[in-house]
């Protein structure tokens, strides 16, 4: 027990709004199970950011059922990581709402995210679209974590984050701990296969740029085969000259281990043909265990069901005792 109290903190978590990406799998997941002896390990569903875009009530139900299976399928053991839905819990609402008071109009207004998602959703351009990033720094601050395991594109939110736990903590003395975030060296930013300029994503339009973890091998091989790449016929990694080659090359390093100069080396003289049928069928290889056992947890429901409510008591005990410090902080008289 005296061990457990001084392991140090991880959070992160998936927002279950569209079907798990491998982007997301390279990015984040892959690296989570391996943290679970050395960390105390928080993983989130964050179902509640989802609602900041339109989302089919029935599907986002199937959704979160479905991505608590793939987390254990992809070796987070609830025994040893606490697994939970956000909106199970409802201190991250109301931690929210007191990060919300301490977060700049002008910081907000800086992140990518909701420039990004603002045009694209330009009909509903909704006020937690916009807050979004403080009841992130709220998911995280309510553990004190010390690690948050993301993909590059979440590096600004955490940044954020520590920012306003920087100002909350100036008026009010060490109440947050600082996270930092923990980013891998290969894999932190998969692109698209159809156009290898922007991330994938799985609310992309164009669904062959986007692989997904739960889909059936016949269809991962066709999209990789239809990759694009580019007219020089030469395996070499070169992010700004050749993105769609380089990217196929990080994706086949996550997947097999091998280093860049190693998979040049293997594809000399071959074409791209041969290369992008590898990297399909390491894909494959990679997610097929993935997708089998996430389909035989999701056949006993009464057993995710289990998983998910201990998650929730596990994690509400945490975040209420940072909840309550808070409260009392700030000046809320003490129910
Ligand atoms: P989300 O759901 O968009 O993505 C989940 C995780 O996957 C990573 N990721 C990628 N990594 C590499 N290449 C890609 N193409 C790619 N696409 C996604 C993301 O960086 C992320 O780590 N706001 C977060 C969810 C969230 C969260 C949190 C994360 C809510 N609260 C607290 C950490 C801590 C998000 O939208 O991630």
């Amino acid at each position: 027990m005296e061990n457990e109290v001084q392991k140090k903190r991880i959070l992160s978590g998936i927002q279950p709004s569209g079907d798990l990406t491998l982007g997301s799998y390279l990015g984040a997941i892959k690296n989570w199970a391996a943290l679970a002896d050395e960390y105390d390990c928080y993983y989130m569903l964050a179902d509640m950011h989802t609602i900041t875009v339109r989302q089919v009530p029935a599907d986002l139900r199937r959704r979160t059922l479905t991505q608590v299976a793939a987390y254990i399928a992809c070796g987070l053991d609830p025994e040893k990581n606490v697994l939970f839905v956000q909106s199970h819990v409802p201190a991250h609402a109301q931690l929210a709402w007191v990060l919300d008071c301490y977060t700049m109009f002008g910081e907000l207004s800086r992140m990518t995210q909701f420039k990004d998602k603002s045009a694209k959703n330009a009909d509903n351009i909704n006020a937690g679209l916009f807050t979004y990033p403080a009841l992130m720094a709220a998911d995280i601050l309510l553990y004190q974590a010390d690690l948050v395991p993301v993909g590059g594109d979440q590096k600004q939110h955490v940044e954020i984050c520590r920012d306003i736990a920087t100002r909350f903590n100036g008026v009010y003395g060490d109440v947050f701990k600082l996270p930092e975030p923990y980013i891998p060296q290969v894999g932190a930013r998969v692109m698209s296969l159809t156009t290898p300029e922007n991330k994938m994503s799985k609310s992309d339009k164009d669904q062959n740029g986007c692989v997904y973890m739960l889909e059936k091998p016949e269809d991962i091989l066709r999209k990789f085969k239809k990759a694009v790449t580019d007219s020089d016929a030469c395996v070499r990694y070169d992010p700004a000259a050749k993105p769609g080659v380089s990217n196929l090359m990080q994706i086949y390093s996550v997947a097999t281990g091998r280093s860049y100069g190693e998979i040049e080396q293997e594809f000399d003289g071959l074409g791209y043909g041969d290369f992008k049928k590898a990297v399909g069928e390491a894909v494959v290889e990679l997610l097929r265990p993935i997708r089998e056992e996430t389909e035989r947890l999701l056949a006993d429901k009464a057993y995710l069901e289990s998983v998910y409510r201990t998650g929730a008591e596990k994690a509400s005990y945490v975040a209420n005792r940072t909840l309550s410090k808070v409260y009392k902080k700030v000046g809320f008289l003490a129910r």
